[in-house]
């Protein structure tokens, strides 16, 4: 952990709720790939701040980044969240269960881009996105989102640096081509205001006009 991470984690100390999250991953030998507690907290406050009453998240894993954006919703709010394997999808209802935030959540399995295509066919509409499932999909997502976005939705997207890959142009690997196309559309595109922070591994952020 790097130093100022390790300052910020001394001043706000454990969640006990998020840290019981971490080990039910481990323990059900998933990848442990979940945001960050700093990121978590930011996306808490950014829910928060946006006034979001439905929220899509694309890629659940266990359930840490549900929890942060549901903690960050009133007590009318929603999220749905989209995960690939059933399996994760069974393990983060139960660990927002636990939370007390079981209420808020539905979970749809399957492909997430698929899943969007569907919502959007329904006339789904979302206030706030939280894209942070597989990379080579982000493009799409990205497009679905704005399709799906209510007026003044915020769209949040993590892991825009690849580790530092996306800002390497001779890299050819569909991953880092999907996230650099993604980050030059979320730059460019003339329906969004669009910023992309040096926080973490990189977090974009949009608001839909
Ligand atoms: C980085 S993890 C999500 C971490 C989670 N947002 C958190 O911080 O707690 C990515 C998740 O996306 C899921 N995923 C991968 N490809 C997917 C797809 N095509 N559709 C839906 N989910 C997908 C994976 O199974 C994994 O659970």
């Amino acid at each position: 952990m790097k130093e100022r991470t390790r300052y910020i984690e001394s001043i706000y100390g454990e969640d006990p709720i998020l840290e019981k999250v971490k080990a039910t991953i481990i323990e059900n030998e998933m990848p442990s790939i979940s945001v960050s507690p700093g990121l978590g907290r930011f996306l808490t406050l950014l829910v928060r701040l946006s006034g979001a009453k439905r929220i899509l998240e694309i890629g659940a894993l266990g359930g840490y980044s549900g929890i942060c954006l549901a903690r960050g919703l009133g007590e009318e709010g929603e999220l749905v969240s989209l995960e690939l394997k059933e399996e994760y999808a069974r393990i983060a209802g139960k660990n927002l269960t636990e939370a007390g935030l079981g209420g808020r959540v539905s979970y749809l399995v399957g492909d997430a881009l698929r899943t969007m295509a569907s919502l959007v066919e329904k006339g789904e509409t979302f206030d706030f996105f939280f894209i942070d499932a597989d990379k080579q999909s982000y493009p799409g997502y990205l497009d679905y989102a704005i399709q799906l976005a209510n007026p003044g939705a915020i769209i949040a997207a993590d892991n825009t640096f690849l580790g530092g890959k996306a800002m390497d142009e001779s890299i050819p690997d569909d991953r880092v081509k999907a996230v650099r196309t993604f980050n030059q559309r979320i730059a460019t595109d003339d329906r969004l205001l669009s910023a992309m922070l040096p926080a973490f591994d990189g977090i974009s952020l949009a608001m839909v006009k």
